[in-house]
């Protein structure tokens, strides 16, 4: 599919009024997108797991304006009040949206989301936030339109995330999504994110993600800033070229189950992106002290149980755990009795791969 299958030539219906709810996850990834060209494509592919607890709740209600206005006209409510700053993020999400969703000048909209992790928890809310309503937004669409089929609304749902923010386009549907364009994964594509077509090993299913909040306050660097960093990198071509050859690696990995080796994949990935803020100019490091005590307790406790235990990390300094359903027990009592301690007033999420959003 091209951007120009996402061009509505007509509508058929003629819609006044509604409301559409759905709850859409966050997603971890594991393969790191980091650096964008232009309309938001990434400059490397990347693969996730889905995640279940950490999600976001959008609900659009739409009602049609007498006339088409001059500029997008909506409210915004933020855990029940309204939230201004906001706003522009919407605005620019819409404008980048308005060809692909003509519609969108001629209703009036209110926006209603909030968050099932705590506010300000330094967990991005962005890839959860912008799916929600792109799936929200690709609802009224398929009103406009009922013959809309649910592969084209799943794809173009994703497509339309992506233009909000580049790792939201991961969110849509579960347990383990890619997207950018790689030459061992049919079907897939810079425009969108796909299930994961191939054989996944048993052992990764129900796949657990501990969140330690190690830092809860605001991100310094937005990844904006960071992905365009990646522009005069001194190490992007090989940082892009290495993430394709990851992904190939990571194939076999899933197809048979070799968790040593998606260890190495996914610390490696999660270490080499921050060496990638580390290394841009201007240079930043977003890990905390905290999150180095945790890396090296992971390493320290893994080397001694022989347990399966990883981590990795976003932009930021809270520390992902991940590690299979069957040594959860284990890793759990580690975790309470060796790394709460580290994290920002004791706090955690419990989270595991989650199969997509859902239409409440
Ligand atoms: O979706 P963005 O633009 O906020 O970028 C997110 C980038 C990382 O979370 C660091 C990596 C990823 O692939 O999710």
């Amino acid at each position: 599919m091209t951007d120009k299958d996402f061009v509505p030539s007509s509508y058929t219906t003629d819609i006044t009024e509604g409301k559409v709810t759905y709850k859409s996850p966050s997603n971890i990834a594991l393969i790191k997108y980091w650096g964008k060209k232009e309309h938001q494509i990434p400059a490397n592919p990347s693969i996730s797991f889905t995640l279940d607890t950490c999600a976001t709740t959008t609900t659009l209600s739409y009602k049609k304006l007498k006339n088409k206005a001059s500029d997008f006209s909506f409210d915004l409510l933020f855990e029940g009040s309204p939230k201004e700053d906001f706003k522009p993020k919407i605005s620019t999400f819409f404008k980048r949206t308005e060809l692909y969703l003509p519609f969108l000048k001629a209703y009036h909209f209110t926006i209603e989301t909030s968050n099932s992790f705590p506010h300000s928890s330094g967990i991005a809310s962005s890839a959860s936030g912008m799916s929600a309503l792109a799936l929200c937004l690709m609802e009224l669409e398929r009103e406009l339109n009922p013959h809309m089929d649910t592969y084209f609304f799943k794809r173009k749902a994703s497509f339309l995330a992506r233009l909000g923010s580049g790792s939201a386009c991961r969110s849509i549907e579960g347990d383990i999504m890619q997207w950018g364009l790689h030459k061992d994964t049919l079907k897939s594509s810079d425009l969108y994110a796909i299930r994961y077509p191939y054989k996944v090993h048993p052992i990764f299913k129900n796949y657990q993600d501990t969140i330690l909040l190690v830092d809860k306050g605001s991100k310094q660097v937005s990844s904006s800033l960071g992905h365009n960093l990646m522009h005069d990198h001194p190490f992007a071509e090989q940082r892009f070229d290495q993430a394709h050859k990851n992904l190939t690696k990571l194939k076999r990995v899933f197809e048979e189950g070799n968790l040593s080796e998606f260890i190495k994949i996914v610390e490696s990935e999660a270490l080499t992106l921050h060496a990638m803020m580390m290394t841009s100019m201007p240079y930043f490091i977003l890990m905390k002290p905290n999150t180095l005590e945790i890396i090296n307790k992971i390493w320290a406790f893994r080397a001694s149980s022989k347990t399966h235990v990883c981590f990795t990390l976003d932009a930021g300094a809270n520390v992902h755990v991940l590690y299979p359903e069957n040594e959860k027990e284990e890793v759990y009592q580690f975790i309470s009795n060796e790394l709460v301690a580290y994290c920002e007033n004791g706090q955690y999420i419990c989270d595991q791969i989650g199969n997509g959003a859902k239409k409440l």
